[in-house]
């Protein structure tokens, strides 16, 4: 019989994950981001290691990450762009944690920009980076993302699974205290093309990305 503590199911397996909030420069001392703290990716990338996977963990966050899971700091999307593109093909997973920055400025000034009466700033969009990488994906490869919402979530979140060619996609309600962003708890619901939505109950980030990973392995299987 197989020995729980020694089965490591997502052995040999190249996980991909990112985390944090994108920072979007404007000046050399100031930038636009998010709520997100990068819990939910770093739990994440914990876990794929804890079941055996060989993690790479692309982070925009600043918190620390376990020893033997290879780290890789980006601060702006278009980086967070780079480093996912180039090692998507050689991963079997990906898991969009990221709160990557919807848009960037239009330029970044190299002087800090001195303050005025009335100040305008011009974005741009910036690169789906899952939207990309669902494009890309073979067969063989499993895509996780996330929708952070505050409203319509059902609705939403099957469009991102739809349009983003995902696997699966972890919705939560970010509009709700005490969840989602910047929290060690989480509530999500899952959608897939697999199972009907499955509300995963508040519990501790560490136990939903377990979940998570649960799911993967069950799909990889
Ligand atoms: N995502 C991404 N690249 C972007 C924006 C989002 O890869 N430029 C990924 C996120 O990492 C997440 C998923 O897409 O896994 C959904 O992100 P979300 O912000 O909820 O959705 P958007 O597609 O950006 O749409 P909106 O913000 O308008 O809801
Ligand atoms: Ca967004």
């Amino acid at each position: 019989m197989r020995d729980k503590a020694d089965y490591l199911p997502l052995k040999n397996k190249a996980v991909l994950v990112t985390a944090g909030g994108t920072k979007e420069r404007i000046d050399p001392v100031r930038f636009i981001s998010n709520d997100s703290s990068g819990k939910m990716g770093h739990a994440l990338a914990d876990a794929a290691f804890i079941n055996g996977a060989d993690v790479t963990l692309i982070t925009s966050s600043s918190l620390p990450v376990s020893g033997n899971i290879k780290v890789i700091r980006v601060e702006s999307a278009d980086e967070m762009h780079e480093a996912v593109s180039s090692r998507f093909e050689s991963s079997e997973v990906l898991i969009m944690a990221a709160a990557v920055s919807d848009y960037s400025p239009e330029t970044i000034s190299t002087k800090k920009m001195k303050k005025q009466d009335h100040m305008t700033l011009t974005f741009k969009k910036n690169k789906d980076i899952l939207k990309e990488m669902g494009r890309r994906k073979k067969s063989s490869q499993c895509l996780v993302g996330f929708a952070a919402e505050t409203d319509n979530i059902y609705e939403y979140a099957e469009k991102k699974l739809l349009e983003k060619n995902a696997d699966l996609i972890v919705a939560n309600d970010i509009g709700k205290k005490d969840r989602g962003f910047n929290v060690d708890q989480n509530e999500v619901i899952f959608f897939s093309n697999q199972h009907e939505p499955q509300i995963i109950p508040l519990k501790a980030k560490k136990e939903v990305a377990q979940d998570i990973i649960d799911w993967i392995v069950e799909f990889t299987d």
